[in-house]
């Protein structure tokens, strides 16, 4: 291993799924994969820490998964959050920034985001992310970026990301029994974007959804900025309780049969499905299975409409959907995505990367993958093993623009 290497680490937390990645980067900055591992997850509820041992234990196999293959200790990485609890409001602030000739420095930009913020968050509501979509110095509107120039009157419209401050905490606090401090947290389909979305396509106009076992995560760039996010409380797994409650089988055979057999090609095969399960062959007819399934993906995809609705992106996304999540694995998705939303769709699976990337280029990984990337955006905080023990501290705090002025 390479002395001077550091560590990258991200943590996805799911309903279903505890899924971790680990990369190095070398004093060049070369990120190499070098650890992933799964786990399944319990004590969630919809996307939410609903019990603190679950989700601990998932996490807790997770790392030591990919400490052993990485032969780094992960103590600290950037963890995903979810649930529908987290929102996405519009806000501005002005500030005065003193005589002419000033230069806008680092600290008008805390402060302006200060009064952005003023008014908008709540002691029971922790914010997540701040995007300035766009700064007006001195009336002049559009710039992205105003460090270094010269005004007096400065004014930031941005889209301020938040959740429920209890479900913020209950994580750090899952991440912290699991002795990693959660340095970054970020909404799910925010992470998982990062992981699978070209430049071209925030540009432009898309949208990442994000079908998990129990959310549908909707995240909506344009102009490379986070325009929007929604979560809904569905998710794949409601598929799978659908067929057990219609076929009257266990969740286990439902499950078999909703990954091996159900398609988004809805009417094309009438061949009946049989599987074996411990010894015995069942039977299901093929227009049964194929009317449950089609009939709970077309209410994802409503209250997914819904989202783009709320936004004002319907029928305005150049670039159309990308899928990720376990969710999006089922055969032909894309093809009843296309038809029922009217746009473009793609399945979004993490690319690009070197290393041990097989098993995490697959759409289930993107949040994970998304996550790391962002840990190394953020500069990341890992030394080699042999420099650090593992440590109970808390996540970092900080001003937005303290750290680094990301893509998001
Ligand atoms: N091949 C497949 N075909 C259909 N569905 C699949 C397939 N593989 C996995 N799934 C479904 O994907 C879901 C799990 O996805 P994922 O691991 O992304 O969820 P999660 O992140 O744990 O949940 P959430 O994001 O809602 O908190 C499960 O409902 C599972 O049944
Ligand atoms: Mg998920």
């Amino acid at each position: 291993m390479d002395e001077i290497s550091r560590y990258v680490a991200g943590v996805d937390v799911g309903t279903a799924n505890v899924r971790a990645v680990v990369a190095s980067i070398s004093a060049n900055g070369q990120l190499n994969v070098i650890g992933y591992g799964e786990a399944p997850n319990s004590g969630m509820r919809r996307g939410v820490v609903a019990n603190l041992a679950g989700p601990q234990q998932a996490i807790n196999k997770v790392l030591c998964d990919v400490e052993r293959m990485s032969g780094y200790n992960v103590n600290s990485a950037a963890f995903s959050i979810n649930g529908s609890q987290i929102i996405s409001t519009r806000t501005e602030g002005m500030i005065a920034v003193g005589a002419i000739e000033h230069e806008i420095n680092i600290d008008d930009l805390e402060r302006v985001e200060e009064v952005a913020l003023q008014g908008r968050t709540s002691p029971n509501h922790r914010v997540l992310r701040v995007v300035p979509l766009q700064f007006i110095l001195d009336g002049q509107g559009g710039i992205k970026d105003p460090l270094g120039m010269t005004g007096s009157r400065l004014e930031m419209q941005a889209n301020v990301v938040s959740t429920i401050t209890p479900n913020y905490d209950n994580l750090c606090k899952v991440a912290e029994l699991a002795n990693a401090a959660a340095e970054q947290v970020v909404p799910s389909a925010i992470a998982a974007a990062r992981a699978v979305l070209t430049e071209r396509q925030m540009e432009n106009g898309v949208a990442v959804v994000d079908i998990g076992a129990a959310t549908t995560g909707v995240a909506i760039f344009e102009e490379n900025d986070l325009q929007y996010i929604g979560v809904v409380p569905v998710g794949s797994n409601n598929i799978t309780n659908d067929l057990a409650v219609m076929l009257a089988i266990d969740t286990e055979i439902a499950e078999e049969i909703k990954r091996r057999f159900a398609t988004g090609n809805f009417g094309e095969s009438e061949s009946p499905v049989v599987i074996r399960w411990r010894g015995k062959e069942l039977r299901f007819e093929r227009d049964q299975i194929d009317e449950v399934v089609q009939a709970r993906l077309e209410e994802i995809l409503e209250l997914v409409r819904k989202e783009l609705k709320k936004a004002r992106y319907e029928q305005r996304l150049p670039e159309g959907v990308v899928l990720t999540g376990g969710g999006a694995r089922m055969r032909d998705i894309e093809k009843f995505v296309r038809a029922t939303l009217n746009t473009s769709v793609k399945i979004g699976a993490p690319a690009g990367l070197t290393g041990v990337t097989d098993a995490v280029e697959r759409p289930e990984y993107a949040t994970a993958v998304g996550l790391m990337l962002m840990a190394a955006d953020g500069g990341g905080s890992g030394v080699p093993k042999k420099m650090q023990k593992r440590s109970k501290k808390s996540g970092k705090k900080g001003g937005f623009f303290k750290k680094v002025l990301g893509k998001f």
